[in-house]
């Protein structure tokens, strides 16, 4: 994995959305995995400001509420159209988000994996991580090969969520997720992690074994996954000035 710490969430963010921009610029067709939270916000806001062509752009987001509508005001439809989408010139068909109202949940798994096969898989994958290490919705012990499914919030997201719902008591305990093993199929996993609160997870993901209890740690072995941090979300990493270094003298024939 290679890690890019910078001082602010602001510059970890400019090196995320120069990193998908050059992509966009390169494929105008590429296929974009996006995440919600309040972690890509900045990204989205960059991205926007980019003014790139969308036009031809297909989306797969990571996960939904299980029983929120589309117009529900937190549902994650609701917040990349908000965020992103309403500010951009995507074509509505080519954005794919799990249906928290699917009626036959299996079954509509199924058919969003299908999708993203159809869309020739996934170019760049965009990940927040969440506190108990999480990536999409894929709690500690999801299965590491797992597919777009089902899964149960943990107490912990659900209190970390609360601050979108205004309580705890309002945060759906379902929710249909990308699985690692989906995740695991992009070209590219760009994962970003903001503040302290970050760290500890962060410390485990990337120096941690790879283990099931911290799902983000599947991606050290993942060809080509980046983590942008900022100090607070780094703060806890062993070797962060060997990171630091390996970024700052990077050759420029250096891709990856
Ligand atoms: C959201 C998602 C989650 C979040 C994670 C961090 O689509 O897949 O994994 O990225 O819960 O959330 P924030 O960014 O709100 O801290």
């Amino acid at each position: 994995m290679e890690i890019i710490i910078q001082p602010t969430a602001e510059a970890a963010t400019n090196v995320a959305a120069r990193l998908i921009a050059n992509l966009l610029r390169a494929k105008p067709d590429a296929v974009l995995g996006l995440a919600t939270g309040s972690t890509p916000q900045l990204l989205y806001r960059e991205l926007i400001a980019l003014k790139l062509d969308w036009r031809k752009v297909r989306t797969f987001n990571l996960d939904e509420y299980i029983g929120l509508p589309p117009e529900h005001a937190h549902s994650y439809h609701t917040f990349m159209w908000e965020n992103l989408f309403r500010h951009v010139n995507i074509a509505k068909q080519n954005i794919h988000i799990p249906d928290g109202l699917a009626k036959d949940i299996p079954q509509f798994c199924a058919k969003y994996e299908r999708q993203i096969r159809a869309a020739g898989g996934i170019d760049l994958q965009v990940l927040g991580i969440g506190t108990d290490g999480h990536i999409g919705f894929n709690e500690p012990t999801s299965s590491l090969a797992s597919r777009t499914r089902i899964k149960t919030l943990t107490a912990q997201t659900r209190k970390d969520n609360a601050r979108f719902f205004g309580s705890e008591a309002k945060v759906p305990h379902h929710v249909i997720t990308m699985g690692i093993g989906t995740i695991m199929e992009a070209r590219q996993n760009l994962l970003l992690a903001f503040g302290a609160g970050k760290a500890h997870a962060i410390a485990q993901a990337v120096e941690g074994p790879v283990t099931a209890l911290n799902p983000a740690s599947i991606l050290q072995m993942h060809p080509v996954a980046k983590a942008c941090l900022d100090a607070g979300a780094a703060s806890l990493l062993l070797r962060s000035d060997y990171y630091r270094w390996v970024y700052d003298n990077k050759p420029d024939w250096q891709q990856f």
